[in-house]
């Protein structure tokens, strides 16, 4: 039914507020709304009156739909208290996430081409090198550690390093730009600036690899038709999607296990529910919590009529905790299938780097169970500073230790 005529004239913000106490839940006005109305108006950052997707059908559907636009210069945050934005400047050449079909397609194929079977299957054994190297150093550094210093950043900064054939010493200076680049509180001035910055490095890199090629996916890439500005913006886009989302996977992902227990056992004692676990905690979580979409045209979409120009944000975190898809949504059981989550989106901006993310959490989770089966909280649970203000949620820190009698 067209449920246009019923509609307030005034629509709320974004609820972005996590209920007391339950740092892995969502707000629960969208659970609400999603009960209500899975899609629903939606006031976003600057005042655009647009809509909000909750449930995981309609989610599904607007990311899936080409009617759908993922053009920057479109874009609008539906984040309240973000920076206001002015207007924002297409896609530089290469930053095909912000790009639609057919200009994504051709940056697309290309990419995919480059992270072969081989490719994939050194990644995995140098993810295996790394990550025993950061449990020695833990157990070293130990028995307390900032989990998120000493673990979850290092290990995904270096595996892209590896990836792009950046130098491993260059690492930290791209954590503290990545870092910024999903800042809600940077300003737009300094989130380019640190984009800029990255992209800057990785033109002088890419120029290298041309002239004196090594084992890695910027050395391939300048084989194809891809100018040296498209690669600089391409190695920047890898670092900037592929860092922050996995590090707080894992630092998030140890932190939820640390307050599940026997789960977090079980990862231990049952190495075999691995692949299950990854994705289960990429539902429960959803660090890439609301992605926005443009409508390019009008869309006739679970009875509304999405008019052209109307922004839509997509909560991929009601989503993923939609009970019409998964049973008790709101319990983590890393034995589940949790499978048709949209923590990696849907449709042609899929994440391409989730086969290489899964390897990370599937070696880094277990081998934090096996190597520290008595690890816990240095803190209390309450204590653990949360990221409530960036794109992509998880924690700033987390004090773990595995010293005592609980062994
Ligand atoms: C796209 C999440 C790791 C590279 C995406 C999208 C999501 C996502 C939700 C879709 C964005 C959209 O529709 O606008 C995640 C999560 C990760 C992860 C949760 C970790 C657990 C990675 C890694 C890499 C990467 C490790 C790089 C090696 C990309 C790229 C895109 C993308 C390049 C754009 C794809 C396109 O537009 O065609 N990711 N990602 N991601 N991701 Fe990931």
């Amino acid at each position: 039914a067209d449920t246009t005529a019923t509609l307030p004239e005034t629509a709320p913000p974004l609820p972005t507020e996590r209920p007391a106490g339950r740092p892995f839940d969502p707000p629960e006005e969208l659970g609400r709304l999603r009960e209500r109305q899975p899609l629903s108006r939606l006031t976003f950052a600057d005042g655009h009156v647009g809509w909000l997707a909750t449930g995981h059908a309609v989610v599904r559907a607007v990311i899936a739909d080409r009617r759908f636009s993922s053009r920057q210069e479109l874009m609008r945050s539906p984040i309240p208290g973000t920076a206001a934005t002015g207007p924002v400047p297409p896609a530089p050449p290469g930053m095909f996430i912000n790009m639609d079909a057919p200009d994504h397609t051709r940056y697309r194929r290309l990419l995919t081409g480059a992270f072969t079977v081989r490719r994939m299957r050194r990644l995995t054994a140098r993810v295996e090198e790394i990550t025993a190297e950061h449990l020695d150093a833990l157990e070293r550094q130990g028995p307390t550690a900032d989990l998120v210093q000493a673990y979850a950043q290092p290990i995904p900064a270096l595996v892209i390093c590896e990836l792009l054939g950046v130098p491993a010493a260059d690492r930290a200076s791209f954590q503290d730009h990545a870092t910024t680049m999903n800042d809600n509180n940077a300003t737009p001035e300094e989130g380019y600036a640190a984009f800029g910055a990255v992209q800057a490095y990785l033109g002088e890199l890419v120029s290298a690899k041309r002239s004196a090629p090594t084992d890695d996916l910027l050395s391939d890439l300048t084989t194809t038709d891809l100018t040296d500005e498209e690669l600089a913006v391409i190695g920047a886009l890898l670092l900037s999607a592929g860092l922050d989302t996995t590090a707080n996977m894992i630092a998030l992902g140890a932190f939820a296990l640390l307050c599940h227990p026997a789960q977090f056992a079980a990862l231990r004692t049952d190495p075999g529910i691995a692949g299950r676990a990854v994705e289960e905690l990429l539902r429960y979580l959803s660090v890439a919590h609301t992605g926005v979409r443009v409508a390019l045209e009008d869309v006739e979409l679970d009875g509304h009529r999405i008019a052209a120009g109307d922004a839509v944000a997509v909560s991929v975190m009601a989503a993923n905790r939609d009970p019409a898809k998964f049973p008790d949504p709101d319990v983590l059981d890393l034995r589940r299938n949790a499978s048709g989550h949209v923590s990696f989106g849907h449709g042609i901006h899929q994440c391409l780097g989730q086969q290489l993310a899964r390897v990370e959490m599937g070696v880094a989770l277990p081998a934090l169970a096996v190597r520290f089966p008595a690890l816990r909280l240095a803190v209390a649970a309450g204590d653990v500073p949360l990221r409530t203000d960036s794109d992509i949620y998880g924690v700033h820190r987390l004090p773990v230790t595995w010293d005592g009698g609980d062994r």
